[in-house]
């Protein structure tokens, strides 16, 4: 690991490659004692990050997936969205195992609060475009869209006021969201929400980009936790079907408001196959009962929404793209051993002129790789996949996935 940490530097971003779910989680619990801030930097409970340490799994919606280590300073960043129930849900939880997390929690008095009737209107718009085209987008439904909307209308409460009297600006929105979208705000639900945050998170609300230059300028490590991925990235991802916000590693430094020039490293993450959640294109999509075997075997069901995960082969011009548009310098090739019992492994390498995918068929493996830790101790064929994937893309996996547990995974040096 210390050599790995090197290359990384002090201040690396985790960024997901593909839709989503890639296992962004898992790659930050490894590194957070190794960093000494851990910060989120947009999105918002549509995030799902799941960690799995001694069998216990913890699900990560808000906070940093980081926030398990006890040393860790965590920080919410400027581009989020908040829903402040599911935030005080989450530190709850924590407190329950014994880890208190408010005392080194710093959110940014930029954020946007989440609110009801945000997911509400996300319900009314995905219902609408139902009606209209026959499918809606596949949100989360947790009002991620929405909010957005009115940061980018100018119209978003921030964290900032969270410690004053919001009842005048959210009896605001009453008329407009009914007349707008048909959707209800109930006044006094938002205004128990928040006097509940009040209490709670107003002392942990504050300027987290001067926290963050000052970290900087110590010296301390600096791990950034993307969200959602880069194919769901509004500008850059498979628009309409993306999320609202800007998931790539550029739109996390904007979201904490720190420099490009202060990026030392870009882990990708992507899972050795694909999977995604939600409606659009997925070139690689496998539909016969080898999908349902990938979701089996991978566990492929939403730990946002419970949804199953449409499930398929890798796609590399995929990750050549999210290696450009993120600077990624390290990849995590994450859950290889989902892939133990294929045969054959075909790895999508680019498009016929008939539009349809042009496949390379690896051999399979067809030995368990669950918990191994060594690349040399991988099957010859699994290793060569590995390689593949470095060849084809020309970066580095330096962190290879073979199972749930915090400690099933391979570090290169
Ligand atoms: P994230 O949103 O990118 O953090 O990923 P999720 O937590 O939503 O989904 C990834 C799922 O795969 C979680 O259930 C993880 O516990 C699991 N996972 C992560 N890495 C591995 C791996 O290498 N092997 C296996 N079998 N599961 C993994
Ligand atoms: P993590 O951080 C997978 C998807 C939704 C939907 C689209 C828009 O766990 O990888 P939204 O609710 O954001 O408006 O939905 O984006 N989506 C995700 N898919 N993982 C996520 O986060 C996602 N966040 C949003 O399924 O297709
Ligand atoms: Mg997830």
């Amino acid at each position: 690991m210390e050599k790995l940490l090197k290359t990384l530097g002090p201040v690396c971003a985790i960024i997901g490659a593909q839709w989503g779910d890639e296992g962004k989680g898992k790659a930050i619990d490894l590194l957070s004692e190794h960093y000494d801030v851990i910060a989120r930097a947009c999105g918002g409970a549509n995030a799902g990050h799941t960690i799995v340490v001694k069998g216990k799994k913890h699900v990560f919606h808000l906070l940093p997936s980081g926030a398990l280590h006890a040393n860790t300073t965590v920080i919410i960043g400027s581009g989020m969205v908040l829903h402040l129930p599911t935030l005080l849900e989450e530190i709850r939880t924590l407190q329950e195992i014994g880890i208190d997390v408010l005392p080194r929690l710093f959110i940014s008095e930029e954020a946007h609060i989440l609110f009801e009737f945000h997911k509400g209107i996300d319900a009314a718009m995905e219902e609408m475009r139902a009606a209209k085209s026959g499918k809606g987008i596949g949100t989360t439904r947790r009002g991620i869209g929405p909010a957005y909307m009115d940061k980018a209308a100018r119209r978003g409460i921030r964290m900032g006021s969270l410690k004053d009297d919001l009842t005048k600006e959210i009896e605001a929105r009453v008329e407009p969201v009914k007349r707008s979208f048909g959707a209800t705000v109930d006044v006094e639900l938002e205004s128990k929400n928040l006097a509940e945050a009040r209490k709670v998170l107003a002392g942990r609300v504050a300027n987290t980009v001067a926290l963050l230059h000052r970290f900087l300028n110590e010296g301390k490590k600096i791990l950034i936790e993307g969200a959602q991925a880069t194919l769901l990235d509004i500008d850059h991802g498979t628009y309409p079907y993306v999320t609202s916000s800007s998931t790539t590693a550029a739109g996390a430094l904007q979201g904490l408001g720190l420099p490009p020039r202060c990026l030392t490293s870009c882990i990708g993450v992507a899972k050795a196959y694909c999977t995604r959640v939600g409606e659009g294109e997925f070139l690689t999509e496998v539909m016969s009962e080898t999908g349902d075997r990938l979701r089996k075997r991978g566990g492929e069901y939403g730990s946002t929404t419970g949804r199953p995960r449409r499930c398929g082969w890798l796609h590399l011009p995929d990750l050549v793209f999210s290696a450009q548009v993120n600077g990624t310098t390290h990849w995590n090739i994450t859950k290889l051993d989902v892939l133990d019992e294929e045969e054959t492994i075909p790895v999508g390498i680019g498009q016929k002129t008939d539009g349809s995918v042009q496949y390379e068929n690896l051999p399979g493996w067809k030995t368990s790789t669950e918990g191994v830790i060594s690349f040399e101790k991988l099957p010859k064929n699994a290793q060569a996949y590995l390689t593949f994937i470095e060849k084809q893309t020309g970066v580095p996996v330096a962190l290879a996935g073979t199972g749930q547990e915090r400690e099933a995974m391979i570090v290169r040096e």
